[in-house]
């Protein structure tokens, strides 16, 4: 119904360290964000330790890019955040692009990914790719709070 369409949906994005190393395409990419609807609800920077990166990206542990994925997403700090919107969870990995640079840069070449990737493991972002992924990723990147509380003060629009 009408109320389920306009609710708020959270994901989880992160600027991956080699973006997040340069402050003007941090800002860009804010900036973007912005202008698209997305409520930024929580902001972090961090350098993500082995163990949390393992589990985030468990479920490609036997891939073989697995090994190369986690030293890149350990291998400095990157921005951890929470962002809100009707549609959040698939408008911002649309914004972001598909996951393989090489073609992206071809077929959706103004997505941030076709923009600013450099290779299939350092593509600028990440999104969380279904509501139970963003609850899970959310409390793994922000786990000081509460997520329940974080979906109640999402749908109230900010002032
Ligand atoms: P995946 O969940 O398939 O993509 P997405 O980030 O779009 O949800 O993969 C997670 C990350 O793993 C991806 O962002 C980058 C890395 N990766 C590689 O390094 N090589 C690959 O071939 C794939 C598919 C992913
Ligand atoms: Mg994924």
């Amino acid at each position: 119904g009408a109320a389920a369409a306009g609710a708020r949906q959270l994901t989880l994005a992160l600027i991956k360290p080699d973006v997040a190393a340069h402050p003007h395409r941090v800002e860009t990419i804010l900036r973007i964000m912005r202008t698209n609807g997305f409520e930024v609800l929580q902001r972090k920077r961090l350098r993500v330790p082995r163990e949390l990166a393992e589990t985030f990206y468990g479920e490609h542990r036997e891939k073989f890019f697995f090994p190369r994925l986690t030293n890149f997403i350990t291998s400095n700090d990157l921005e951890a955040l929470v962002l809100a919107r009707p549609e959040a969870i698939s408008v911002w990995r649309a914004l972001l692009g598909p996951t393989k640079v090489h073609r992206t840069r071809i077929t959706n070449p103004g997505t941030l990914r076709g923009l600013f990737g450099l290779s299939d493991t350092r593509n600028v972002g990440h999104g969380s790719d279904s509501p139970e992924a963003a609850r899970r990723e959310i409390g793994l990147f922000f786990p000081e709070l509460d997520y329940d509380q974080l979906w109640e003060a999402a749908q109230k629009p900010a002032a």
